[in-house]
């Protein structure tokens, strides 16, 4: 089997720092927050070119907790695509905002800046739009340009949801560093993945970072004086540990995967099949490799197919949010964002990773092939 990610390859790759690094924080006993965790603050700070960085227990977390820190809260309205993994919206809920949703660009398959200007125009009946959440969906940055302009226009904050994009740049910066806020997902599967929950946010305010450090540690300011209404997010030593050593191949591991997405682009070109696009001024870090069928038929049979032939391929997301029986409460319809519905239906996610050998890509790519009859 050929699954979507193995983690096992790179895990032997590391395996000797991995152990050394874990042992210290054992040694350390020091297994909540401490030293390896400001270490690792530390480092994306300078990796991303944010002032500040607070780590927390999972990208969940991360989100729901810079919105809390900005005061959102019941009766306000936060903006976000409606095709992005559940837990951007359920943050938006969790803090008591309403989600709105807007549809996507057909290319990006990120949220629309036209969508988005449209559903700011229109306001959102007696509610205060206070932020938009973009995704940088699959390891391609949003078209921050727009959408920081149109939010800047209406006074929004922008928190960036760059839990699939690590490393990825538009105009040479990188993923994170874009709005008021950004967010990051360290779930195993993810391309800086830890061997266990984790998650961070980076910004470039102090006071933000100051009040997530009290929101992430149930809402001390100091020991045993709660000044908000806290969470228990913090990150964990050994998790911190494992992401420092990961820290200095992801780069590397980065280069791979866009080796294997040019790899898959050119033996899939001329094929009827729509390849990722990647505007000149992104570098995509291919956290997924999404792939586009005529329709919903053509792309489950070649889903049918990879899989009898052992690989695992899927489709991220099958039903946009605003289909989910979790927000029928806010009561859109289908059809209410038909580019997203299309693209639940007609794209596949084939496997990327960066230990997937040649042999593998080959045996993928010739069994889509095979699958369309070509
Ligand atoms: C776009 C997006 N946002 C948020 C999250 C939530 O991150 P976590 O699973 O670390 O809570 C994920 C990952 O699962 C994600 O893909």
């Amino acid at each position: 089997m050929i699954p979507i990610v193995d983690l096992k390859d790179q895990y032997q790759s590391i395996r000797k720092e991995v152990i050394e690094a874990v042992t210290g924080v054992m040694d350390s006993c020091q297994f909540i927050l401490g030293a390896e965790t400001k270490k690792l603050e530390q480092e994306v700070e300078a990796y991303t070119g944010s002032k500040y960085a607070v780590a927390v227990g999972n990208g969940t977390d991360a989100i729901l907790l810079t919105l809390k820190a900005y005061g959102i809260k019941q009766g306000d309205a936060v903006i976000t695509s409606t095709f992005t993994y559940y837990a951007t919206a359920g943050a938006i809920a969790r803090c008591g905002a309403r989600p709105v949703f807007c549809d996507i660009d057909p290319k990006t398959y990120n949220i629309s800046p036209e969508g988005l200007k449209k559903l700011v125009k229109d306001g959102k009946q007696g509610l205060e739009i206070k932020a938009v959440i973009p995704v940088d969906l699959y390891g391609e940055i949003a078209d921050m340009d727009e959408i920081l302009a149109i939010a800047k226009e209406c006074n929004l904050k922008v928190i960036e949801d760059a839990a699939q994009a690590f490393g990825a740049e538009y105009k040479g910066k990188k993923a994170g560093s874009f709005g008021d806020a950004g967010c990051f997902s360290f779930y195993p599967g993810k391309n800086l993945g830890a061997y266990g929950d984790a998650g961070m946010v980076v910004t470039t305010e102090e006071s933000l970072a100051d009040l997530l450090r009290v929101y992430r540690n149930q809402g001390n300011k100091v020991k045993y004086h709660h000044i908000v209404i806290g969470h228990n997010s913090r990150m964990d030593a050994i998790q911190a540990a494992i992401l420092r050593v990961k820290l200095q191949y992801i780069d590397k591991w980065n280069s791979k995967r866009r080796a294997i997405a040019k790899f898959y682009d050119e033996k899939l070109k001329g094929l009827d099949i729509v390849t990722p696009f990647v505007s000149k001024d992104k570098t995509h870090i291919y956290h997924l490799y999404v792939i586009r069928f005529k329709d919903k038929e053509q792309k489950d049979n070649v889903k049918k197919l990879l899989y009898e032939e052992g690989v695992d391929a899927r489709t991220y997301y099958p039903i946009p949010l605003h289909l989910q029986d979790c927000f029928k409460y806010l009561g859109y319809r289908k059809g209410d964002f038909p580019e997203a519905e299309k693209a639940s239906e007609e794209t596949l996610a084939i496997p990327i990773y960066p230990e997937l050998t040649e042999k593998q890509q080959g045996f993928i790519v010739d069994t889509i092939k095979r699958s369309i009859g070509k």
